[in-house]
């Protein structure tokens, strides 16, 4: 690793190898978690009737894993590249760094432990008890002081867009994740959250989309915004387009929550807001979109040799995807039949494993050589296989669950002429299972790509760099 330190001694590379290296490995094991609960959706007995195993615990340990401990590394580990680039500065603490590295291995682990065993605080994205949420906050603060204070010291006076974009996803989260963990501990295991009944629901969702808009999106858009003209070799499209999408993202995002509490107790007024400020929500989604897409402008030649860059066109594809869908779920009517369905589900997935899996997983090819002092990845062939595999497996996964959700909801509302249901609750679950199984197979496809990533990722850091060369490389290091 001396070698790093040589290529760059002025930046602080250690902690983004750390995190680069740790998002493959809960890649692949959030992802996998998510197979077998897939799988258990279509064979129930696969709990073996062991409560640590049950569909109930392993589904959060899955959505903490996946979001918390992939995602989050992705997010810690390109920020602090980011930020150290374009500020052309080394960062302003290692210490402080490395306490952010230590502190979120020690949430991850702490939630692998305590979500089996059925200490959760039931709230959705936000499961982890008190003791592990005064950790997060202390990881946070750590996370905040160390972006913003390498800011602050920085030698170039303009701050590139990505940093925006990453600096709304820390201040965001810091204050969703303290507004909606205030509770009161019984015991070291056990607390009751502060707010009660539909304040709580309200509470909830105001943190639970804001993870999505803010954790799930707006950092990852940190991303592409610094990795997609990278690795294409162009300025970004529109920078004026940029920090419009900027501010009109971080403005709307915030009061969409109740698109998640439809028909509820929420007072009406509250339910059409978030209708509506979700619809308008499209305008600055697919005004990013578009700008990261059209930064190919004279450069979709390399698309056709350069599987990295597919990866990230490919995920802002996804992003349009659910920026569009989510738009039309959240008004009412719509939301009557997505609802508590597979489509919802579907939804997720084409956010969180099309734009947010695909987006991480394209910068971290173009990292690795540069975090490694290699001319290239081992091999640009196993980055496509790895390409192949990752939209296969998204395609099948989504297109199966939007099946089986429109066929849900459509089953649950047909009534007779006399009034009464006309499917049972279990007559549209046997209509679901065939896609459960194609769902479970999608799931297969991504994480045998996970595996052929970390393999590739493995030879990187092994193979001495003047081994490298024999097979022509696309990546523009
Ligand atoms: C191999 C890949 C994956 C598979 C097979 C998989 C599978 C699943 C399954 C079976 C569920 C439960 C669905 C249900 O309750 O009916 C689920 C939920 C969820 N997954 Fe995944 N998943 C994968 C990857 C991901 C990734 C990469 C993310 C995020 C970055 C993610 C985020 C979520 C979320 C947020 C939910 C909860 C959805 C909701 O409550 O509406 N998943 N996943
Ligand atoms: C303009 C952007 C978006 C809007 C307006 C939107 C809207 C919605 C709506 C209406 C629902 C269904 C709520 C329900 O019936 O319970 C939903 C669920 C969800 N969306 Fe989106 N969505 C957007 C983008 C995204 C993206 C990009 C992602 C992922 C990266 C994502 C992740 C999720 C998740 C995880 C849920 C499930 C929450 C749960 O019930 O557990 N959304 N979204």
């Amino acid at each position: 690793m001396s070698e790093i330190s040589q290529a760059h001694p002025e930046y602080n590379y250690k902690i983004v190898r750390q995190f680069a290296v740790m998002t493959v490995i809960w890649g692949i094991v959030g992802m996998a978690i998510g197979v077998f609960i897939a799988a258990q959706l279509y064979w129930p007995a696969l709990n073996f009737d062991i409560p640590y195993l049950t569909f109930s615990r392993l589904r959060p340990l899955h959505t903490n894993a996946v979001i918390f401990a992939f995602g989050g590394c992705a997010l810690f580990a390109t920020s602090y590249y980011v930020v150290q680039r374009t500020s052309q500065v080394r960062l302003f603490s290692d210490k402080l760094a490395s306490f952010t590295f230590w502190g979120w291995q020690a949430v991850i682990v702490a939630a692998a432990i305590t979500l089996p065993l059925g200490l959760t605080s039931t709230k959705e994205y936000a499961e982890l008890e008190w003791p592990i949420d005064i950790l997060i906050t202390l990881v946070w603060v750590a996370y905040a002081i160390n972006f913003f204070g390498t800011i602050i010291v920085r030698k170039v006076s303009h701050i590139y867009v990505a940093n925006w974009f990453f600096g709304g996803f820390i201040m965001t989260v810091a204050v969703l994740h303290i507004g909606n963990s205030m509770a009161v501990p019984v015991s070291f295991t056990k607390s009751y959250s502060l707010y009660g009944g539909a304040v709580d629901a309200m509470m909830q969702w105001w943190y639970g989309h804001n993870a999505v808009g803010f954790f799930l999106t707006a950092g990852f858009l940190g991303m592409m915004y610094y990795f997609v003209p990278k690795q294409a070799g162009r300025p970004v499209y529109s920078y004026r387009l940029s920090v419009i999408h900027f501010w009109a993202l971080v403005s709307l995002y915030i009061w969409a929550g109740p698109h998640h509490l439809h028909y509820t107790a929420l007072p009406d007024w509250t339910q059409s807001l978030g209708m509506v400020m979700s619809v308008i929500l499209f305008v600055p989604s697919w005004g990013g979109m578009i700008n990261g897409i059209m930064t190919l402008s004279g450069a979709w030649h390399k698309l056709r040799t350069d599987p990295i860059l597919r990866f990230l066109i490919v995920s802002l594809s996804f992003y349009g995807m659910s920026t569009f869908e989510g738009p039309m779920m959240a008004i009412k009517t719509v939301n009557a039949l997505s609802h508590y369905t597979d489509w919802t589900i579907g939804h997720v997935h084409s956010g969180a494993l099309g734009w947010v899996a695909m987006v991480s997983i394209g910068s971290l090819y173009h990292l690795f050589p540069i975090l490694f002092n290699k001319p290239s990845m081992y091999s640009t062939r196993l980055v496509n296989v790895h390409f192949w595999l990752a939209t296969i497996g998204v395609v099948l996964y989504i297109v199966a669950m939007w099946m089986s959700g429109v066929l849900q909801g459509l089953m649950w509302r047909a009534v007779n002429a006399d009034g009464t249901l006309t499917y049972s609750f279990v007559e549209s679950l046997e209509a679901s299972k065939p896609f459960y199984f194609m769902r479970m197979v999608g799931g297969v496809f991504v994480v045998a790509g996970m595996l052929v990533m970390a393999y590739n990722v493995y030879k990187t850091i092994r193979t001495p760099r003047e081994s490298f060369a024999a097979e022509p490389q696309a990546q523009a290091a």
